[in-house]
Formats: C-alpha cells, sequence, structure tokens
C-alpha cells in the first residue's frame, strides 16, 4: 500500500526514537524494570536529563523532492526538526538502513527501517530502558501495523488537506498524554479544527478491536473524514511509552504552503500543536540513553547538515534536508 499519508508519497511519515544524552551521563544504573509502568507517573521519575536528543527517521524520497538534492537518497522535513528543537531536545536523522521507493507501508525504506527500529525500542522498555516513541500521520500507520504483527488494518478515507477537532474518548483523561494538558489547550483540540490532518488512510474503532489493537493501545479521541467517518486520531500504548497522532501538530506552527489551505494558524492551535511536542521531549527527558562520546554525538547531530528550501517542489514542507 502506497501514498499513505499523501497523493504525492512526500508524506509525513515520521516515527521518532529517542537517543541519548552525553553531558548529563550519570553513573547511576538505571531503575530496572519498573521503568514500563512509570512513564505512568513522571513524579516517581528520578531521572531527569534536560539534554535530551531524539532521532528522526528519515524517509522515501519522491521524484519531485529528489530534484531538490540530486543523488540524495532520503529526507526528513524540517518541521519535524522545528517542532522538537522548540521544545528543548536536539535532533539526530536516522537516515534510513534500506533504501527503497515510494512510502509503502510494505516496501519501503522508511518501513523496514521502522520495523527495525520498533522491535530495538520494544526490547529496551521490555528491559526496563525507558525509550520513549513517537509517531506522526504515516508515522502513526506505521507503529498500528507493526503493532499487529505487521498486518494491515486501515481502510481508505479522505482527509486530505482538513482540520478537524478532537473527540476525546474515555481513556483520554486517564492518559499519560492528556491527564496532564493545560485546560486551555484541551478546549482548542476538542472545539476548534486545530488538528491537520494530510492522510487517505484511517483506522476504525471497529478495526482496533478487530485487530486487537486495542490491546496494546488505547485509543484517546477520534475525528471524522469529509464523509463523516470516524477515524482514530490519537493513541497511547497501554504498557509501553508509544504514542501516535494521526494529524500533524509541527504543521500548524511551521508548514505555510500555498497548498495547504487547511492548517490552521491561530494562536490557539499553534499551542495545541506544540502541547505534543513539549509533551514528548518531556518524555524523552526521562531517557539515559547517549552516544558513547561527546565526538560521537556531536558528528551526528542534524547540525552537520543544512536544510534546503523545498515549498516550490513540494506542497507539504517548506524546508527538508537530505541525506546520503
Ligand atoms: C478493517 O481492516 C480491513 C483489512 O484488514 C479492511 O479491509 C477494512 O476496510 C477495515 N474495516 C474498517 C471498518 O475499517
Ligand atoms: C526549487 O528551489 C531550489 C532551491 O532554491 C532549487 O535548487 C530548485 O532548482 C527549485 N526547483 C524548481 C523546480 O523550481
Ligand atoms: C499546488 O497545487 C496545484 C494544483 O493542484 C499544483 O499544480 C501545484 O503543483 C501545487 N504546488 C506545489 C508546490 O505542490
Amino acid at each position: 500500500m502506497s501514498g499513505m499519508c499523501s497523493h504525492f508519497r512526500l508524506v509525513t511519515l515520521i516515527l521518532y526514537l529517542l537517543a541519548i544524552d552525553l553531558l548529563v551521563v550519570t553513573s547511576r544504573s538505571f531503575p530496572d524494570r519498573r521503568t514500563v509502568q512509570l512513564h505512568r507517573n513522571s513524579n516517581q521519575y528520578r531521572v531527569n536529563n534536560n539534554r535530551p536528543i531524539i532521532g528522526i527517521l528519515s524517509q522515501d524520497l519522491s521524484k519531485s523532492m529528489a530534484s531538490v538534492s540530486p543523488g540524495s537518497t532520503s529526507y526528513i522535513a524540517a518541521s519535524y526538526v522545528k517542532w522538537v528543537e522548540g521544545q528543548g531536545a536536539r535532533v539526530v536523522p536516522i537516515k534510513l538502513l534500506i533504501p527503497g521507493g515510494g512510502a509503502s507501508l510494505l516496501t519501503s525504506g522508511y518501513s523496514k527501517a521502522g520495523s527495525i527500529l520498533y522491535e530495538l525500542a520494544i526490547e529496551a522498555n521490555n528491559n526496563g530502558d525507558f525509550f520513549p516513541v513517537w509517531g506522526t500521520c504515516l508515522g502513526f500507520e506505521l507503529l498500528l501495523y507493526l503493532s499487529a504483527a505487521k498486518r494491515n488494518y486501515l481502510t481508505s478515507c479522505e482527509s486530505y488537506n482538513r482540520a478537524s477537532q478532537l473527540k476525546f474518548l474515555s481513556d483520554a483523561s486517564t492518559s499519560v498524554l492528556f491527564e496532564r494538558a493545560p485546560l486551555a489547550v484541551m478546549k482548542t483540540l476538542r472545539k476548534e479544527k486545530s488538528t491537520s490532518n494530510f492522510h487517505h488512510w484511517c483506522m476504525t474503532m471497529e478495526n482496533m478491536t478487530t485487530s486487537s489493537l486495542d490491546k496494546f493501545y488505547r485509543s484517546l479521541a477520534t475525528s471524522t473524514d469529509d464523509k463523516n467517518l470516524e477515524f482514530v486520531a490519537t493513541i497511547e500504548a497501554v504498557n509501553y511509552p508509544i504514542w501516535g497522532v494521526q494529524f500533524h501538530p509541527e504543521k500548524n506552527v511551521y508548514e505555510w504552503g500555498t497548498n495547504l489551505t487547511s492548517v490552521p494558524h491561530s494562536s490557539d492551535a499553534v499551542k495545541a500543536g506544540l502541547y505534543f511536542g513539549d509533551f514528548f521531549v518531556n518524555q524523552a527527558r526521562k531517557s539515559q540513553h547517549r552516544f558513547s562520546s561527546e565526538q560521537e554525538e556531536a558528528s551526528n547531530l542534524i547540525y552537520n547538515y543544512t536544510p534546503l528550501y523545498t515549498g516550490n517542489v513540494s506542497s507539504s514542507f517548506l524546508q527538508s534536508y537530505f541525506f546520503y
């Protein structure tokens, strides 16, 4: 299945994986197997890494994107990078391990690399090593696919260039993601068309059950597509620090393409989009992952790359980082 989140396959997939921190190294050993549950109570969580680094998985290039940087093999939209940088994190690009064509859940390099990283994250968390993961749009769809043992339960829908509200489900109020969200942010998400949707595939509540994915994830909120189909908009893993959103919280702040006519840029919508970035960076602050040396860290950070203007070839991304 290709073109998961956009007509142009330029999409918007992303999977954030927490890397590290070097400078806050403490020699204390990590607090064992309880950690997986501890993400539910950050007060109990003593580790506070105020120099978090977040890995962002690069994605397969479309032809038009490739034309901006001939010879490159993958890219990351700069809006994803800014979204976490603005909340006090640094970014390391995770270049596709296996090149592939198009953003296909089944065959793309993105999907294969995402699968490997997902398994590593599950294993780390199973070993009590806190390792948060965030998926946006195609990243959200990839998480669902991987957690369903690589079976695809998405259904075709029409939610491209659509701003929506969130309908919160009963699990939202006790979720890690929303239980401490500012009331003003919750009100914005509930009442204003403040989430930015760019996808042609949807997960229904019915298929969350059919697939048994509802045992792995709690659905926290839904939205509706152009034909009033209700789809899952936000998930939180029951026993893992894994979150996914079908919408694009980073676009509210950072994407201004002339064809992106639906993206909400009001002050409240921007704050709501940033809430999710703040939340995830805070989860990253609980992780002790780090590079083995300061030099290794420096050579991996995204500052080794310069973003290019892509607003003329991509309706989705004004600026992008390219990798070879
Ligand atoms: C459920 O998933 C199947 C694929 O496994 C898909 O064909 C079907 O359209 C989905 N149904 C709904 C209601 O989403
Ligand atoms: C788009 O802009 C980039 C950067 O300025 C430039 O290198 C490229 O040639 C442009 N592409 C088109 C199709 O205009
Ligand atoms: C914007 O949409 C128009 C009409 O579909 C299309 O011709 C144009 O290429 C798009 N612009 C970009 C930058 O994708």
